[in-house]
């Protein structure tokens, strides 16, 4: 965990757009932010790419595949593990994340916390990209993901399925003659749509909470206090739920660090009983997380924090799926040191022994936190209460 987070222009835009036009307009509010959301030509170039399943081959599996608008951005098959890619019965090794609020993650850098290293920012579950265009095509060249053999072929499709038009108008006639010229405005244009507001609506009953537009239910109250009491869940610690007092941009729920929580293997993980050709390190392939991206074992087992925006729609949960619902979730963090259930950590070095693992909470307690995670989910109407 750490404490600090800096807001970029970015955020101070949506900063504005939350607190003029957010959750002003009852019911209309998931309505009104479709609407609002005009998108800027590259933005809409990337959402046409995002949504296009024409380009994997074999044809048929588009970024939305994987991160679906309904699923807050995340897989809609909730009992797949891990994700299963163009070519039938190939997986990756992870869990599909939500990448919903994507767009507020900073470069990944480093930074020193009482003379200790700590890692902060960059994408995938280990940091292994820099920047949202850095990460934008390798889904589409990841031959468990979209299975595009390389960058000129990624070119060539899309040439084929007429996108020439659309890059001729924004970026002049001939931009896509030169190969890395098109990737570059390919990444561009897909991370340009990933950090617009159809990703980040900040329309959830949460949000129109903190706008004082509705009120959370007794147990969600009681499940938010959990959340923030330092000793009791200490969830904020790592997943921050408050409004930024000086600037009052809203809380993302995570603090971009990175940490292993001692989640254990997952025996049901599709990609362990995968073709070796993928997994080299077959049934014993362990993940080692930002420490393989670092080649630091200091770092091992250690996973970037992710949001808890849309939570309730995006199990299982954890970087191998290896927990199905919300309430095993908070169980975990409870009782992970005085329940052998949970079965050792996937990866023993690093383990935070600190914040979690014997929260002491009830029974009443967790649920009352998995009330308030439900919370988080955009598209809620407020009713009208008269
Ligand atoms: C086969 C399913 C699949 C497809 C298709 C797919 N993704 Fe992903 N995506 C994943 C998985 C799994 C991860 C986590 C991978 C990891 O950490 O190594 C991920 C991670 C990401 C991340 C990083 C999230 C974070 O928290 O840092 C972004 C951004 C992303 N995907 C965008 C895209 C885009 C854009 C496309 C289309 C070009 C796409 N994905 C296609 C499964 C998929
Ligand atoms: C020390 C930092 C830390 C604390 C404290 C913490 N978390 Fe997490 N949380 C993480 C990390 C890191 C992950 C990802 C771990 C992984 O995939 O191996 C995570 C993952 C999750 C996930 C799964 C997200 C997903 O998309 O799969 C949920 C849900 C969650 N945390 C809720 C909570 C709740 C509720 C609490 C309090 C009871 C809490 N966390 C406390 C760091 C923390």
């Amino acid at each position: 965990m750490k404490s600090i987070i800096t807001v970029t222009p970015a955020q101070l835009l949506i900063i504005t757009l939350f607190s003029l036009t957010g959750m002003s307009c009852g019911s209309q509010d998931a309505v009104s932010v479709k609407k609002e959301s005009s998108l800027t030509a590259s933005q809409q170039l990337g959402k046409d790419l995002f949504f296009d399943a024409r380009l994997s081959s074999p044809a048929g599996q588009s970024c939305a595949s994987c991160h679906s608008p309904k699923h807050g951005f995340s897989q809609p098959n909730q009992k797949l593990a891990t994700a299963e890619g163009a070519v039938k019965g190939l997986f990756g090794n992870r869990n599909v994340p939500s990448i919903a609020y994507i767009g507020f993650t900073p470069k990944f850098h480093k930074e020193t916390e009482d003379g200790e290293s700590l890692y902060v920012g960059g994408f995938f579950l280990d940091g292994r990209e820099s920047t949202l265009e850095d990460q934008a095509t390798k889904p589409m060249l990841n031959p468990v993901e979209m299975g595009i053999a390389n960058e000129q072929a990624l070119v060539n499709k899309i040439k084929e399925s007429g996108y020439e038009k659309s890059f001729d108008s924004i970026y002049g006639d001939g931009s896509f003659n030169n190969t890395d010229k098109a990737i570059q405005i390919i990444s561009r244009a897909i991370a340009d749509y990933q950090r617009s507001n159809e990703l980040s609506p900040f329309n959830s009953k949460y949000d129109a909470y903190l706008t004082g537009k509705v009120q959370l239910s007794k147990q969600e109250l009681n499940g938010l206090k959990l959340f923030e009491a330092e000793d009791k869940g200490n969830c904020a610690a790592c997943h921050p739920s408050k409004l930024d007092k000086a600037t009052g941009f809203p809380p993302l729920f995570t603090d971009y660090t990175y940490d292993n929580i001692g989640i254990s293997s997952n025996k049901n993980n599709p990609f362990l009983n995968n073709p070796a050709k993928y997994n080299a390190q077959g049934k014993g392939y362990k993940d080692k997380g930002l420490g393989e991206a670092l080649k630091d074992s200091n770092e091992d087992g250690k996973f970037k924090v992710p949001t808890l925006r849309n939570i309730a729609l995006t199990a299982p949960y954890m970087h191998n799926g290896v927990l199905g619902t919300l309430k095993e979730v908070v169980d975990f963090y409870n009782t992970r040191d005085t329940d052998s259930k949970w079965g050792n950590a996937e990866i023993r070095k690093n383990v935070n022994k600190d914040e979690l693992g014997d929260l002491k909470l009830s029974d009443n307690d967790v649920d009352d936190i998995v009330a308030f995670l439900k919370t988080l989910s955009d598209a809620y109407q407020i009713k009208n209460t008269k």
